[in-house]
């Protein structure tokens, strides 16, 4: 196993069901992640297995109680030793495809979900970093948690195919290229000619100015950031610029 998450909720179905899907589902089987989910309850001491209770100083909704997630923190160290706990919150720095990568480095990682108002801050002493997925607010850090897992564990070796790792979106500051499968024609339209041509140096270079392309229009900011232009950009951009001119003729 290369990489441990571990997710803290009081709604443990809804992980333990994206455990089923896909890639992550694979690549729990293949032994390469292992996705852990902790029922916070199960680390109450009442009755009731009771996690919330009303804010101090007053004000609408409940807050999440502080020592479940200390009991589980101290459960979790004698089984496993320290982890890196992620806190989903609004108040995090927003998750993107390099927090992915980093995160991807930490092997051991635990992620506590939020519901209510939030959780009693004093948690907060065993928090290494508050994670956003965007400036909204949802009823929960589940959904948080299960993305953090997702784009994280697509990091991790052997996950996905490293190749479409380095090709998709975000990896060289630009977004992916456009994709086509078969027929060739849908509909009258039909696969660009180059990428049925054989030439592998020409595809590469026609999906770089796709690319770039996509990139300059759907988003500038990500390609005002793009530092380093390689001979397949340098290339792309001059096809770019051959295209432009034959449009204009
Ligand atoms: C209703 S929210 C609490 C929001 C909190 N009162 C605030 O405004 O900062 C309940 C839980 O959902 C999760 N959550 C909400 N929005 C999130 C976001 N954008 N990213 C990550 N987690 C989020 C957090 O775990 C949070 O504790």
């Amino acid at each position: 196993m290369d990489m441990r998450f571990s997710v803290v909720t009081i709604f443990p179905d809804m992980i333990e069901a994206f455990k089923k899907f896909g890639v992550v589902a694979q690549a729990i089987a293949e032994g390469i992640i292992e996705v852990n989910v902790y029922n916070l309850r199960d680390f109450t001491t009442d009755k009731h297995r009771v996690v919330d209770d009303y804010p101090f100083g007053g004000g609408p909704g409940m807050v999440m109680k502080a020592e479940p997630f200390f009991r589980f923190y101290d459960f979790y160290l004698k089984e496993f030793g320290k982890p890196y706990v992620v806190l989903t919150s609004p108040q995090g720095r927003i998750f993107d495809n390099e927090k992915a990568m980093e995160l991807s480095q930490k092997k051991d990682v635990v992620i506590f979900c939020g519901r209510y108002e939030g959780i009693d801050e004093r948690v907060m002493d065993i928090v290494d970093e508050e994670i956003s997925i965007g400036d909204y607010v949802l009823t929960g850090g589940e959904l948080a948690a299960m993305v953090i897992v997702d784009a994280t564990s697509r990091f991790v070796p052997g996950v996905v195919d490293e190749e479409s790792v380095k090709r998709e979106s975000f990896m060289k500051d630009l977004l992916d290229h456009p994709v086509y499968t078969r027929p060739r024609n849908v509909r009258g339209k039909s696969v660009p000619e180059v990428l049925l041509s054989g030439d592998h140096e020409r595809i590469e270079v026609w999906r770089r100015k796709e690319s770039m392309k996509k990139t300059i229009l759907k988003r500038p900011d990500l390609f005002l950031k793009k530092e380093s232009f390689d001979r397949i950009d340098k290339l792309s951009i001059i096809e770019l610029f051959r295209e432009l001119i034959k449009s204009a003729q």
